[in-house]
C-alpha cells in the first residue's frame, strides 16, 4: 500500500491507514522493535495478541514524566536493543509523546513510529514531532522536535473510547478548525450529531482535514519558530487551567479557546456573530465554555465529562503557571487571536494586560 506522506525539511512521514496488525507488521518487517504504550491500550488492544517486547506505562498524564522516560530507558537496557530498533507508541498523546522523547533520546536517536488511539492523537497529538514530558507541573517543559517515520492511523481505537475523551479530541478538532479551515468548522456544524455518535465516515473525513492542516503548518514552520505558534490557539490559559485545576487536557482548552476569543473580540475585532457560534459549538461538543467554577462544574455534572466534584481553581495559581509558561518572553507573550474563524493573528501582549484581562473574568 502506498503511504500518503508528510513532507520535512531533514525527514517523511508516512501515513498509512486500516488494520494496525498488518500494517505495523509491513511496516517492521524483519527489524527488531519494543512498543511503548499504556496499560488501558495494552488491556484493550494487544494483550493476547502475538506482539512480543510490550512496555506498558500508567495511563494518564500523571505518567508525562522524566521519572517514565528514566524507567523506560532501563527497560530498553536490559532488553538490549541495537540502534536499528523501532520504536512503537500505541495509545494516546501521552504515549505517543513519551516514545518520541525515549526515541529521540536513547542511544542519540532511534527510528520509531506511532499509532495513536485517541481522537486527540489521531487529529493532532501524532503530527507535527513534537516529544515531550511534563516536568514540575509545567506541561511539555523538556523537550524535542524530532519527526516519526510512520503514522498508523486505524479508526477502530475510537469505538473504545471513553466519552470524556472524545470530548477532549473534539476540542482540538475545534481549534484546527478555528486557526486553519472555515470548511472543517461548518462540517462540525453540520455533522456534530453523527460525529459525537462515533459515525466512522465523518469522523474520517474530520481527521483527514486536522491531519492536512497541521501536516500543512508543521511542515512550513516544524520548529516552532513563526506559523506554528497558531496551534497554540487557547493553549497558554488552556495549559494553565490544566496544570492548576482538575480538567482534561481538551476541558482546560476550550475554555482557553473561550477566553482567546474574548480577547480576540477586544482586540481583533471578531464579529459577535462567529463568536456565538464557536461558542455553541463546542458546547455541542460538551466542553466547558466559561471560567467560573459553578458553571463548569453543572456543565460536567450534565454531560458526566469528568467524575470528580472538587472543581477548584485559583485565579493566582493560574496566573502563575502561566508565568512560567515557556510562551512568556520577558514582559510579553506572543498570544494567538482570531480575526475571523479559519484566520488565526500572532500578537504581542504584555503580560500585565493579559494578566488584568483575566482577573476581570475568572471568578
Ligand atoms: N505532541 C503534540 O504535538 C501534542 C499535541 C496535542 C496534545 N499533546 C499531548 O497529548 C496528551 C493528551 O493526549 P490524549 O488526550 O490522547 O490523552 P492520553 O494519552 O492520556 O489518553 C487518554 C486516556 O484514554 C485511554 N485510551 C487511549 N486510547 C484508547 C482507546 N482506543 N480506547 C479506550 N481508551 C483509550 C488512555 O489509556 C488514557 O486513559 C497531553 O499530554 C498533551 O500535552 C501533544
Amino acid at each position: 500500500m502506498t503511504p500518503r506522506q508528510i513532507h520535512y525539511k531533514h525527514s517523511t512521514v508516512n501515513l498509512y491507514e486500516g488494520d494496525f496488525n498488518d500494517l505495523l507488521r509491513k511496516e517492521i518487517g524483519p527489524r527488531q522493535y519494543v512498543i511503548i504504550t499504556d496499560s488501558n491500550v495494552n488491556e484493550l488492544y494487544l494483550a493476547g495478541s502475538s506482539f512480543k517486547n510490550i512496555i506498558s506505562i500508567n495511563p494518564g498524564e500523571s505518567s508525562k514524566t522524566l521519572g517514565t522516560v528514566s524507567d523506560i530507558y532501563s527497560k530498553l537496557m536490559e532488553m538490549v536493543i541495537d540502534k536499528d530498533t523501532v520504536l512503537v507508541g500505541i495509545g494516546g498523546g501521552v504515549a505517543c509523546d513519551i516514545t518520541g522523547f525515549v526515541a529521540s533520546t536513547y542511544k542519540r536517536g532511534l527510528p520509531f513510529g506511532f499509532i495513536p488511539t485517541t481522537l486527540l492523537a489521531q487529529a493532532d497529538a501524532a503530527i507535527g514531532g513534537k516529544n515531550g514530558v511534563n516536568h514540575r507541573g509545567i506541561k511539555n517543559a523538556i523537550g524535542l522536535v524530532r519527526q516519526p517515520d510512520f503514522i498508523i492511523f486505524d479508526p477502530r481505537f475510537l469505538d473504545t473510547l471513553p466519552e470524556n475523551e472524545l470530548a477532549s479530541g473534539f476540542a482540538e478538532v475545534v481549534k484546527t478548525s478555528l486557526i486553519g479551515s472555515p470548511r472543517l468548522f461548518d462540517l462540525l456544524e453540520n455533522n456534530y450529531t453523527r460525529a459525537l455518535s462515533r459515525d466512522r465516515e465523518i469522523l474520517a473525513e474530520i481527521i483527514a482535514h486536522c491531519i492536512a492542516i497541521k501536516a500543512g503548518i508543521t511542515s512550513q514552520d516544524e520548529l516552532d519558530c513563526g506559523q506554528r505558534q497558531v496551534l497554540n490557539f487557547g493553549h497558554t490559559v488552556g495549559h494553565a487551567i490544566e496544570a492548576a485545576g482538575n480538567l482534561s487536557h481538551g476541558q482546560a482548552i476550550s475554555i482557553g479557546m473561550m477566553m482567546a476569543i474574548g480577547l480576540s473580540r477586544k482586540l481583533c475585532g471578531l464579529s459577535e456573530s462567529s463568536a456565538g457560534r464557536i461558542k455553541s459549538l463546542l458546547m455541542k461538543f460538551k466542553l466547558p465554555v466559561e471560567f467560573k467554577s459553578e458553571i463548569i462544574k453543572s456543565e460536567i455534572i450534565k454531560s458526566e465529562i469528568i467524575k470528580s466534584e472538587i472543581i477548584k481553581y485559583e485565579v493566582k495559581e493560574v496566573i502563575s503557571k502561566l508565568y512560567h509558561d515557556k510562551k512568556i518572553n520577558g514582559d510579553t507573550l506572543n498570544f494567538i487571536l482570531l480575526e475571523e474563524i479559519g484566520r488565526p493573528a500572532i500578537r504581542k501582549i504584555r503580560a500585565d494586560e493579559l494578566m488584568e484581562f483575566l482577573t476581570r473574568i475568572i471568578h
